[in-house]
């Protein structure tokens, strides 16, 4: 097994604004990044990629790092004071195959230069020499940046696309492309079947898919059909029947790309399947691993000067604050109050306790209320009597509607666009169903 990392991984995608040097934010990416390196190296990893994204936490920071934990940072097209920083190529050999491995970087680095990669990249693969399949790596999110390195010697290109890990490879010249999905949530993998008569890689198993594309097209259309038969309105009958004939145009498509697909399946090739491992919670930690979370949680924590306990008095930040918390609703909406407690928001915050993520600037927005808002907590520790998702985070800052409720009132039926603001698809795993989930927190009789 080959082992490796196209980037984005030390510093998420567009998670590199706020870190400006001195700032708690880049103290708290560069613990991760420790973190993660250190689990590459126990692990034991062949390639790493850095892109844009990955530089923000300092150009010395990142080569240091890479010289401490020994890791195989790749980038062929980088250019530090007239010499390169960082080897662009290496070779590896795994089960009796040589396996090249060539990486470019991207963004902008302090005092160097990044430059096109396309000559840096047919250099490096030509300094390989022979190897039996060479692997590219490239931290680019635009298609047209990953096509060039298509024609320059890479047979498997890894770059970083959101394109989910299991869709069929992209063809980009010689090379096919393999994007890396989002957010570390699933490990790609790639089996690649070498056959000794083969010149050329490929993807295996296309018909299947196709195959099954036809089928789902001539089940459409077998149902539009016994709907034409039976409709007796002339007008309606016409509307169905032009849908039947868009359909037939997609069934010549689909067959076409069928025979396309089983062509190109029966071709002799060093054959290409990919699936993914999801990193639920049902992935045993790794012991070593885990011990190094733990130090690093508690790092951040100790580094925020917050308190593992969150054993501090919550009171509701500065006295000018328009934030009011809810201890302050209760006495005039008791029945509100006393629905919202028995929900989860209600315990938002502890969640985060528990994982030891309360101080964790990537966790703590969504779990407490008014983060991010105008008058509301900027940083972990700052969140003080505003934690847990309470009733301002969906009804909006009401200390001058407390003062007078007749004349000021909040926002009466917070709407979807209120719980997307959390519940955005992505950190919530993408359960969020608006028609399932408004009924668990609206407050009870006179709302229902
Ligand atoms: C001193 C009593 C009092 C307190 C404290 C109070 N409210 Fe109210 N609130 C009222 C009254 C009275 C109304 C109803 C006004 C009406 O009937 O139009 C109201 C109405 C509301 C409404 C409905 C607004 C509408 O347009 O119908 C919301 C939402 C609300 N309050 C939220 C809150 C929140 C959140 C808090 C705590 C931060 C809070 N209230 C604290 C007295 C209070
Ligand atoms: C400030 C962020 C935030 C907002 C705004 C928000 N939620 Fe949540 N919601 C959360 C968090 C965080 C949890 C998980 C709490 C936990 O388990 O610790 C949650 C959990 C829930 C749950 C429980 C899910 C389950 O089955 O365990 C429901 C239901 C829910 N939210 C509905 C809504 C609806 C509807 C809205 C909009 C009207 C909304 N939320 C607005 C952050 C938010
Ligand atoms: C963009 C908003 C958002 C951010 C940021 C966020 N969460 Fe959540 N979290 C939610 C919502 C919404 C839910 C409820 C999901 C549901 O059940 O539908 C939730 C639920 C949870 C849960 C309970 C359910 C579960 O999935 O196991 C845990 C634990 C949790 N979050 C931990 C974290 C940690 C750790 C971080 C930081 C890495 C984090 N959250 C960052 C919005 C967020
Ligand atoms: C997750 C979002 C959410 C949270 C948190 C929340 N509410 Fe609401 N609230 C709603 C929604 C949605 C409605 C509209 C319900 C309706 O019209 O059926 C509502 C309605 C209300 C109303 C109008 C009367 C009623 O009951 O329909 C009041 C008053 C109110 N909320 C107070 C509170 C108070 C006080 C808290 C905190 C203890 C709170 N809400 C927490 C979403 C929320």
């Amino acid at each position: 097994m080959v082992v490796i990392d196209a980037g984005g991984s030390l510093v998420p995608p567009g998670r590199s604004l706020a870190l400006v040097e001195g700032s708690r934010e880049l103290e708290q990416r560069r613990i991760k990044a420790r973190l993660i390196a250190g689990a590459w190296k126990l692990g034991g990893i062949d390639a790493v990629a850095v892109g844009a994204d990955d530089w923000a936490l300092g150009r010395d920071f990142v080569l240091e790092l890479a010289a401490e934990e020994e890791l195989p940072v790749l980038a062929a097209n980088l250019t530090c004071d007239g010499e390169r920083p960082l080897p662009g190529s290496r070779v590896v050999e795994v089960g009796g195959r040589r396996v090249g491995l060539v990486g470019i970087t991207t963004g902008e680095v302090d005092g160097c230069t990044v430059e096109p990669p396309v000559d840096a990249v047919r250099a490096a693969v030509a300094s390989l020499g022979q190897v039996d399949v060479v692997i590219g790596l490239a931290p680019e999110k635009r298609a047209e940046a990953v096509a060039e390195l298509g024609e320059v010697g890479i047979d498997l290109l890894f770059d970083a696309r959101g394109k989910h890990t299991t869709d069929l490879p992209d063809q980009m010249g010689d090379a096919w492309a393999f994007g890396s999905g989002t957010r570390g949530k699933h490990l790609g993998l790639l089996e690649v079947a070498f056959d000794p008569a083969a010149d050329r890689f490929a993807p295996s198993g296309v018909a299947d898919v196709e195959r099954e594309r036809l089928e789902r097209i001539q089940q459409r259309l077998q149902s539009l059909e016994s709907r034409v038969a039976q409709e007796k309105d002339p007008r309606r009958r016409t509307r169905w029947q032009n849908q039947v004939s868009a359909y037939e145009d997609q069934l010549v498509d689909a067959r076409s790309r069928v025979a396309a697909a089983e062509a190109g399946d029966a071709v002799v090739k060093h054959g290409l399947s990919n699936t993914e491992v999801a990193l639920s919670r049902d992935v045993e930690n790794e012991p070593r691993v885990e011990e190094q979370v733990q130090a690093a949680l508690e790092a951040i924590i100790k580094m925020e000067g917050g308190n593992a306990q969150f054993a501090v008095e919550p009171h509701v930040g500065p006295h000018e604050s328009p934030w009011a918390g809810s201890d302050s609703c209760v006495a005039c909406h008791k029945q509100q109050h006393l629905q919202w407690s028995s929900t989860s928001h209600a315990h938002a915050w502890q969640t985060l306790v528990n994982e030891k993520r309360h101080m964790d600037r990537d966790c703590f927005s969504c779990h407490a209320t008014g983060v991010g808002k105008p008058g509301g907590p900027k940083e972990p520790k700052d969140v003080l009597g505003l934690r847990d998702v309470q009733c301002e985070a969906c009804h909006g800052a009401a200390k001058s509607h407390i003062a007078r409720p007749d004349l000021v009132k909040p926002l009466r039926d917070p709407g979807i666009e209120v719980c997307r603001d959390c519940h955005d698809g992505e950190q919530d795993g993408g359960r969020f169903d608006f028609e399932t989930y408004r009924p668990k927190i609206v407050h009870g009789r006179a709302s229902e």
